[in-house]
């Protein structure tokens, strides 16, 4: 049980890399399930969903390689088409296994995730999906069954908008029998690097990026190398960072094109942004315009990035309101923002924050991920310290970002110890 101790306030300055993204490096992960052949990854951020994956697919039964940024699978039989309940239950994205162990082995059981933090998460449309390119589909004792001669194509129109059911039916289609189509399909850059990666492995794959991906299935697929599309999330984090601590952060390596949607509102709201082709510097001022926001799907405002604006809402001069409508629990992070001495109201799916107010250290809960960060980033500017627990949630997304955040001058250390032990943390740098 890792816990932060962030010092503030500070102004972070200076250049920070982003890493791969874990949200397309994951899908990435299930989807060389679907050759005998080896799959290279690079650019695999160091975070611990990866290794979650990492553990499921060894279970599975492929041969496994990684380096630091790196990974190499040969799935050249699938061993055990499952993914058991302790490892789904650690991560929800596991349910990605689905479809490529469906399409090459004709069977799959894998556990239901059930709720999760931020909402109940059903896996319904992917499991319907399933079902419309020919699989048997059932339940039973909390695990999911799906069993197929060779899938067909066909036509699949998604009533919700979903990143990981577009990955799934994309993954499982691509050795179906024929044409499929997925209609309202997730336009996530994820979901497009997904598809560069299959293109790669030999699949026929258009309309990625748009809402409408047609799939023509193949025979088989071959080994490929890929590397994954910078992280957009993390890069989004540091720059909201860049603007709270009136600094001047400059995020390299990442693409700004895909963080439109953030880059505007931070400009609305005063911050000064320029943008590269693959760097982002955002510097901050005394004020904050306030800029109301409703997450969306892309190319909205991302979801896993709305605690964030929440702690960068706190510092604007006046009333901010925050819709979330893609997940219907996803504010975790405000009554912890209150103890730091935020204002912030809640009304059903709505979040009234009023600013600006002076932030203090406090001890605070990270309760999910992204919440977690949007608790980083407030301690930076709250004055004394802070104490974050539970970092574990940050550590399923985040690489290494208390070495980022220092590198950038903030204090931010790092104590680990075991649990159920009060120790006097360590400073680790
Ligand atoms: C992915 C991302 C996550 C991000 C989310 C929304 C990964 C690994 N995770 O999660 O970081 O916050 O997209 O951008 O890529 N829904 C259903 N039935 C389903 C599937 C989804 O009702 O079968 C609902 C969900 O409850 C939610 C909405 O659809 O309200 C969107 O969820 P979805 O896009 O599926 O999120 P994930 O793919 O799980």
């Amino acid at each position: 049980m890792d816990r932060f101790q962030v010092e503030g306030p500070t102004r972070l300055a200076g250049e920070v890399p982003t890493s791969g993204a874990k949200n397309a490096a994951l899908p990435c992960l299930a989807a060389t399930l679907l050759t005998a052949q080896p799959v290279r990854l690079t650019n695999v951020p160091e975070v611990r969903d990866i290794r979650t994956m990492q553990k499921l697919l060894q279970h599975i039964g492929v041969f496994l390689s990684s380096e630091p940024g790196a990974v190499t699978v040969e799935a050249r039989e699938i061993g055990s088409a499952d993914a058991p309940y302790d490892l789904v239950k650690t991560m929800r994205a596991s349910v990605l296994v689905l479809g490529p162990l469906l399409a090459r082995s004709g069977f799959v059981r894998v556990s239901l995730p059930g709720g999760c933090a931020i909402g109940v998460r059903p896996i319904d449309l992917h499991l319907e999906a399933f079902r419309r390119l020919g699989a048997e589909v059932t339940m039973q004792h909390g695990y999911v069954e799906a069993r197929a001669g060779r899938l067909a194509g066909a036509e699949i129109v998604f009533e919700t908008v979903t990143v990981t059911g577009t990955e799934n039916a994309m993954l499982a289609a691509t050795l179906a029998r024929g044409t499929t189509r997925l209609v309202n399909a997730a336009r996530e850059p994820e979901v497009s690097d997904l598809a560069d990666l299959l293109r790669a492995m030999g699949a026929r794959i258009q309309g990625d990026g748009t809402d409408v991906i047609s799939i023509e299935g193949a025979e088989r697929l071959h080994g490929a190398e890929h590397s994954i599309v910078p992280d957009r999330v993390e890069a989004g984090t540091y720059a909201i960072a860049g603007a709270l601590t009136r600094g001047d952060v400059t995020v390299t390596r990442c693409r700004p094109a895909d963080l439109k949607a953030l880059t505007t509102r931070l400009s609305s709201s005063g911050a000064r942004v320029k943008a590269g082709d693959d760097w982002l510097r955002v510097q901050g001022t005394d004020t904050l315009e306030p800029q109301d926001l409703a997450t969306a799907p892309h190319p909205g405002f991302p979801t896993d990035l709305q605690a964030q604006w929440m702690a960068l809402a706190t510092q604007m001069a006046g009333i901010t309101t925050v819709t979330e409508t893609v997940f219907e629990n996803r504010f975790q992070h405000v009554p912890e923002l209150v103890r730091m001495g935020a204002r912030i109201k809640l009304e059903g799916r709505w979040a009234i924050v009023e600013g600006p107010t002076p932030l203090t250290g406090a001890s605070v809960m990270a309760s999910d991920l992204r919440a977690s960060a949007a608790l980083v980033l407030a301690a930076l500017i709250a004055r004394g310290e802070t104490i974050i627990d539970r970092v574990y949630h940050l550590d399923r997304g985040y690489d290494r970002m208390e070495i980022k955040l220092s590198n950038l001058g903030g204090r931010v250390y790092r104590s680990s110890f075991p649990t159920g032990t009060f120790p006097i943390p360590e400073r680790t740098r």
